[in-house]
């Protein structure tokens, strides 16, 4: 007798033009179930989610619902009760309110008319057991891209979908959030649900799931129980044969290296921050002065809320402060103005790419290259295209971009390429002062060090300054210092690797270290 799966897909099959994201994919989940789906950026995970949400269709391969073809694209409704989602890019309308969001096209219906109160009091509900303070009738477009987060899943959450398929929904979460989110999905599972967990961080699919799936180049390459594979295994499927990396960020150093000495610049003083104050719904930041030098690498954590990304958007120029200054080589930088910073040497890698990081419909070239039009056009006379993709080939190959081309337009790439190309961005103005927060958010293990290896190494070469904003505590292993934010000031000061990680996570609770001495 064949097993009936709650979820199954069979031979799955997509293209885009001459890319091939699926190749006869594979995959069931059963009832009570968490099946872990990984692989490196671009390998298709997404691609197979939208196919299992019924947003697109395969080229070949049949999608089955309990055993029965799953219904017509055209049936949003009948997908919809199969299906919840939560997707790697916010689906949620700035335009409307949380509650409106989380009830967005199945509203609840009470004698002929929508019953407002009742969809608010359950949303309330949801979001008061999540322990977040969040209003259901702010607008969406007030929220930090936590909140955001939040409502995606507590949408998802809401339909009480026998399958549920999660795309990165720790993705911008800290860790508590993260708790209280497996906490949910435990009790789904344990009440029957099918839940598909895709993550970057390898750990948390060991934590939630009974079961994994392995993707590599759109194809299945491992179907194993979670407890019958380690985490090397894992990262070596995810990978397979490892190209010809080595010495990319040395050839990285030499290249920015060359360009900035064409550029006739000095850096001098770095970066100097007195008394900052500024005030965000997301975390003030209250009284922090901190330096970074040329060349050195400071990083800066914190819970959410402690002001750690609050910082870097204001010391990038992308958010107005109250008080305070922010010196680069000695210029003192305008508030809140992001167009003035770029010009005064501050390269910046946004948290929310998909706002700040890039133009979805421009090519990655174009992307890339936006940083220094100017310049290209003074080298070059008249902006060529095909100049500008040129001179944007050596950074994304050494990011490892993966991409049909210079052309593609980025809205078309992976999360974590699309990230990749933001931090290509960056660098290729040849910053003074480089200003990343959460650079790695949504990048797959393998690209990780490459990436933070790539920022190190354009800092080193160049003289840089180079202040990293995130609570990944993985992201800072390799920095110079550590500045631990709480309650948007400075707790503790980590100043010397290898740093304690123990400590650091103590640090941002806020706990006092008392058999340390405070720097
Ligand atoms: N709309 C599209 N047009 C063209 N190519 C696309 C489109 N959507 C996805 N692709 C390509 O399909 C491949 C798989 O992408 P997908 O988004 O599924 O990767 P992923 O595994 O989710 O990666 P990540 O971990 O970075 O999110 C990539 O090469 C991507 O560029
Ligand atoms: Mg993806």
């Amino acid at each position: 007798m064949t097993q009936l799966f709650t979820v199954e897909a069979k031979g799955i099959e997509k293209s885009f033009g001459s890319t091939k994201a699926l190749r006869g994919v594979d995959l069931h989940i059963d009832a009570g179930q968490c099946l872990g789906l990984v692989g490196r950026n671009g390998a298709g995970k997404s691609t197979l989610v939208s196919i299992l949400s019924g947003l697109s269709k395969p080229d070949a391969g049949e999608v089955f619902f309990h055993g029965e073809p799953a219904p017509s694209l055209r049936d949003v409704d009948g997908w919809r009760k199969q299906i919840a989602t939560v997707f790697q890019h916010s689906k949620v309308v700035p335009q409307l309110s949380v509650t409106e969001n989380v009830f967005l096209g199945s509203p609840a219906v009470r004698r002929g008319a929508v019953d407002w109160r009742q969809m608010r009091e359950a949303t309330r509900k949801i979001i008061d057991e999540w322990n977040f303070d969040i209003s259901v009738t702010a607008r969406c477009e007030t929220l930090t891209v936590e909140q955001l987060q939040i409502v995606e899943i507590v949408r998802a959450l809401a339909t009480g979908a026998q399958c549920i398929l999660l795309d990165e929904p720790t993705s911008a979460l800290e860790r508590r959030a993260v708790d209280r989110l497996f906490e949910r999905v435990n009790q789904l599972v344990k009440n029957g649900v099918a839940v598909l967990y895709i993550s970057h961080h390898l750990e948390e699919v060991f934590d939630i799931c009974s079961d994994v799936t392995v993707l590599r180049d759109g194809e299945v390459v491992v179907n194993s129980p979670i407890a019958d594979i380690d985490k090397d295994q894992m990262v070596a499927a995810m990978v397979g044969e490892l190209p010809a990396t080595a010495n990319v960020t040395d050839e990285l150093g030499v290249l920015l290296q060359r360009e900035k000495a064409g550029n006739g610049e000095v850096v001098r003083e770095g970066l100097v921050v007195e008394d900052l104050r500024v005030t965000s719904s997301r975390g003030d930041v209250i009284g922090v002065s901190l330096t970074v030098k040329p060349g050195e690498c400071v990083g800066v954590t914190g819970l959410l809320g402690a002001g750690v990304a609050t910082l870097g958007r204001a010391v990038a120029g992308s958010q107005k402060f109250d008080g305070g200054t922010v010196t680069l080589n000695g210029r003192s930088l305008a508030s809140g103005r992001r167009d003035l910073s770029l010009r005064d040497g501050v390269g910046y890698i946004p948290e929310n790419r998909q706002l700040e990081g890039f133009v979805a419909h421009l090519g990655v070239g174009e992307n890339v290259t936006m940083t220094i039009t100017d310049r290209l056009a003074r080298r070059f006379g008249l902006m060529r295209p095909r100049r500008r993709d040129e001179a944007a080939v050596a950074l994304t190959e050494a990011l490892s971009v993966i991409s049909s081309g210079m052309r593609q337009p980025v809205g078309e790439l992976s999360g974590g390429n699309q990230q990749k190309v933001t931090v290509a961005r960056s660098l290729m103005s040849n910053p003074s002062l480089i200003v990343a927060v959460t650079p790695t958010r949504g990048v797959d293990v393998a690209s990780k060090s490459l990436l933070l290896q790539s920022l190190i190494e354009a800092s080193r070469s160049t003289g840089a300054a180079l202040l990293i904003c995130s609570d990944e505590l993985d992201d800072l292993v390799d920095c110079d210092r550590i500045i631990v934010l709480f309650h948007g000031s400075i707790y503790y000061e980590f100043s010397s690797s290898p740093f304690d990680r123990e400590a650091l996570i103590a640090a941002t609770e806020g706990i006092s270290l008392s058999d340390r001495t405070a720097s």
